[in-house]
């Protein structure tokens, strides 16, 4: 029997996550389907990148399709371009794109146009907010998407609020949370003593941690200077470690802006050091989607730096805490939560590391 052809199709750092359970999870289906690891290359650092099929223990991609960075037309343009050609040649039966990146938009509308089948997984989150250019990947994904999988139920409510058809919509958990959980075992087998001494030992102890790159945070001179500001106030009673990504690098060097020496700058990391530095953190500042996710999954208070967020679950059973309009006041809401003993949290449905087996247990009997 010919086996059913899926391609995988991921471009930016957190995408790799949330296909990594999915392709395992094929692959167990041996006979019946031939999975295809596509990567767009919007990503492309090491750091950025490469790492991540490493620490997710996952095959390198079948196709890597280099398209880079640039203005979102661009982008977008470069990877529909080089996207067709793979699947003109592999013929795939179905697509399964991850998550809201340009690269999602982009490969799911290259395949429908040659109608191809799409399966969107995180499909249904949003925030309202048509200034975040993953709102505007988020629809127009989901409005060409075949099979819609759902991480939780506001996704659902979202998605039959806007017409869908709730056959074709299922709510399935998290595959970002399956990863989490499959590599907190790996954490303790793996290398990460290394990265471990390469922090300062004594920082350690009582810190948080801080990811920034929304562009309405760190493109802008003020606001990125704003934030800074309250960063170095904070760091002031507890250290930060801050993985850069590398716009907020580029845009602190070019704006000039000093950052407290209680603020340890380091490079991107790896799931894996990224995963144990977040585990023992007593608080996360961060603009990130996932980590909003992975944070309320670990039960560590998570102040996100927007003023809306696409998974409001993290808010109502989670340990998130919507800054926003109160950036202001964010030094005594973390010194708030540093007094408490733990963060409450409640269990999330479907968040159990399943979401994988779920997913493609409705592929085997849809396609
Ligand atoms: C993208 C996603 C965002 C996601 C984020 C995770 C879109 C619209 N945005 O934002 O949803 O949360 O990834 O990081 O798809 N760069 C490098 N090396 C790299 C990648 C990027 O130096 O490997 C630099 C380039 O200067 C590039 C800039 O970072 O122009 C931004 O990269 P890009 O992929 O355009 O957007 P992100 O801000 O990473």
């Amino acid at each position: 029997m010919k086996r059913v052809k899926i391609i995988l199709a991921a471009g930016a750092r957190p995408n790799f996550m949330k296909i990594a359970p999915l392709f395992r999870e094929l692959k167990k289906y041996k006979g019946r389907f031939f999975p295809i690891i596509v990567h767009t290359g919007q990503h492309y650092d090491h750091g950025m990148s490469g790492v991540f099929f490493n620490d997710l223990d996952m095959q390198k991609p079948h196709y890597y399709l280099g398209v880079g960075s640039g203005s979102h037309a661009h982008q977008t343009a470069e990877a529909m371009k080089k996207f067709e050609k793979v699947c003109v040649k592999e013929k795939p039966r179905l697509i399964i794109v991850v998550g809201d990146v340009n690269s999602t938009l982009a490969c799911s509308i290259t395949a429908k146009k040659l109608h191809i089948r799409v399966a969107h997984v995180e499909a249904g989150l949003r925030s309202r907010d048509m200034s975040m250019p993953e709102e505007m990947n988020r629809i127009v994904t989901d409005n060409v998407s075949d099979f819609l999988f759902v991480t939780e139920k506001k996704g659902v409510e979202n998605l039959i609020k806007e017409g869908r058809n709730k056959n074709d919509i299922f709510l399935v958990g998290n595959t970002m949370i399956d990863s989490l959980k499959f590599s907190l075992n790996r954490l303790r087998e793996s290398d990460i003593g290394k990265f471990q001494t390469s922090l300062l030992a004594e920082e350690l102890k009582n810190y948080g941690v801080v990811t920034l790159h929304r562009p309405s945070n760190v493109d802008n001179k003020s606001n990125l200077l704003k934030l800074v500001r309250i960063l170095n106030k904070i760091s002031g009673k507890a250290p930060l470690f801050f993985p850069i990504h590398p716009r907020t690098e580029k845009n602190i060097k070019r704006f000039k802006i000093i950052l407290s020496k209680n603020i340890h700058v380091i490079k991107p990391l790896g799931y894996l050091e990224f995963l144990f530095l977040c585990k023992g953190a007593k608080f996360i500042l961060t603009d990130s989607g996932g980590i909003q996710e992975e944070a309320s999954f670990l039960n560590i208070p998570c102040f996100t730096l927007r003023k809306n967020t696409e998974r409001p679950v993290t808010i109502e059973s989670g340990t998130n805490i919507l800054v926003g309009e109160r950036i202001n006041r964010l030094p005594s809401l973390v010194d708030k939560s540093l007094d408490k003993s733990s963060a409450k949290r409640r269990t999330i449905p479907l968040w159990d590391g399943k979401a994988a087996v779920r997913i493609i247990k409705i592929l085997n009997k849809v396609l």
